[in-house]
């Protein structure tokens, strides 16, 4: 039995159906994100898990305990939202300790757990002043402390980094994954952002249009994408597909007379030649002969016009077109490379996934 139980939950509003069956379940500590575009539904299975929000029907089980009829304030459970609804005329120290107050704890050990999560979330110097004398990222901050001092069951976020501009979103991720690693909570966190569920989560759900399209580690779900939404939601810049025919045991890419590449046995043993596919490949698979990791087994030199060049610094991403069909590839840095050119790129098919584009789920 998992700590935290969703069990088929579904939500109507009027006659939108906006969950429809949801089950998940996480382990104790673990860290799930709940990741999908705008409007799948994040935020209502939040917050039914909250009791924010009752479902239409379907259950949650928190370590055993059905709470799906339990008033939100009876669940140990504790929500950080997107707006930090921090408590204005208080000060952090009173913001933080608000709950404990509430929940007659004596004013010694109020004390003394505020400056114990101060001391981790490093806001010690900033108790005495008012939410309006803080930046996003330390209210942010503070609006943590006040979920981590109740020391709840199970922690809920919902996009709480979506305020904040890009650098400071990257240091309170690292920080908020910090906190994970320091303090072993069970926590599920919302967001639209594919980094931030990449690098976060232990368990990644991925949500459309109310419906689970795939759970896994953020591993699984970046190498082997159940469908072509998962693929093409999940790493930036997006898989590359490449459609293509089943021929003789390989795949022939980029039309009917294009480039045939081997493929392993366990791939395109049950398909009739002839059939169409898409095959994925991650622009990290495609690269410059220098860059291929000699363990690969399967590496097919292609040639292909070069039409764009774009250097991050780090790596550069370069954009290769044949037969009309369109790829990016992750090159070296010092790769020299121009528009208008052309270039063998070496494709690593041992990264490669094949869906089925008729049902859009992975074939392999
Ligand atoms: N109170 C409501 N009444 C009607 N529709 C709602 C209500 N709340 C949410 N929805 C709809 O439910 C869907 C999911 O919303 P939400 O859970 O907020 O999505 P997300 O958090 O993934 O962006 C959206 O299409 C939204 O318009
Ligand atoms: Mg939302």
């Amino acid at each position: 039995m998992s700590f935290l139980e969703i069990k088929d939950i579904r939500k109507k509003i009027g006659s939108n159906e906006i969950l429809k069956g949801i089950n998940i379940e996480l382990e104790k500590g673990g860290f799930l994100v709940l990741v999908g575009p705008s409007g799948c539904g994040k935020s209502t299975l939040l917050n039914a898990i909250a009791g924010l929000l009752p479902p239409s029907s379907g259950d949650i089980v928190i370590d055993g305990q059905v709470v799906t009829d339990l008033h939100p304030s009876k669940r140990d459970i504790a929500m950080v939202f997107q707006s930090y609804a921090l408590y204005p005329n208080m000060t952090v120290e009173e913001n933080i300790a608000f709950a404990l107050e509430m929940r007659g704890v004596e004013k010694a050990q109020r004390e003394a757990e505020v400056k114990k999560v101060a001391k981790t979330l490093q806001i010690e110097h900033l108790l005495k002043r008012r939410p309006s004398q803080l930046s996003g990222g330390q209210r942010q901050r503070v609006a943590m402390g006040r979920a981590l001092v109740r020391q709840p069951r199970v922690f809920l976020f919902d996009e709480p980094l979506s305020n904040l501009d890009a650098k400071l979103r990257v240091e309170v991720r690292a920080e908020i994954k910090a906190l994970h690693q320091n303090t072993h909570a069970t926590i599920v966190y919302v967001t639209h952002d594919q980094i931030e569920a990449m690098t976060l989560a232990t368990k990644i759900v991925v949500l459309k249009e109310g419906q689970v399209q795939q759970v896994g580690t953020p591993a699984e779900i970046y190498n082997r994408p159940a469908n072509l939404f998962v693929a093409d939601f999940m790493g930036s810049p997006a898989m590359n597909m490449l459609k293509g025919k089943v021929s003789g045991g390989g795949i022939a890419l980029f039309g009917n007379d294009g480039i045939k590449v081997a493929m392993p046995p366990s791939v395109t043993a049950n398909l009739p030649d002839g059939k169409e596919v898409i095959l994925g490949l991650r622009p990290e698979a495609i690269t410059d002969s220098g860059l291929v990791d000699p363990k690969v087994v399967s590496v097919a030199q292609i040639e292909a016009d070069v039409t764009m060049v774009e250097p991050t610094g780090s790596d550069t991403f370069v954009t290769g077109r044949i037969d009309g069909a369109s790829f990016t590839a992750r090159t070296r840095a010092d790769l020299h490379v121009a528009p208008g050119q052309k270039f063998a790129f070496s494709f690593n098919l041992d990264k490669a996934v094949v869906f089925d584009p008729q049902t859009t789920q992975r074939i392999d």
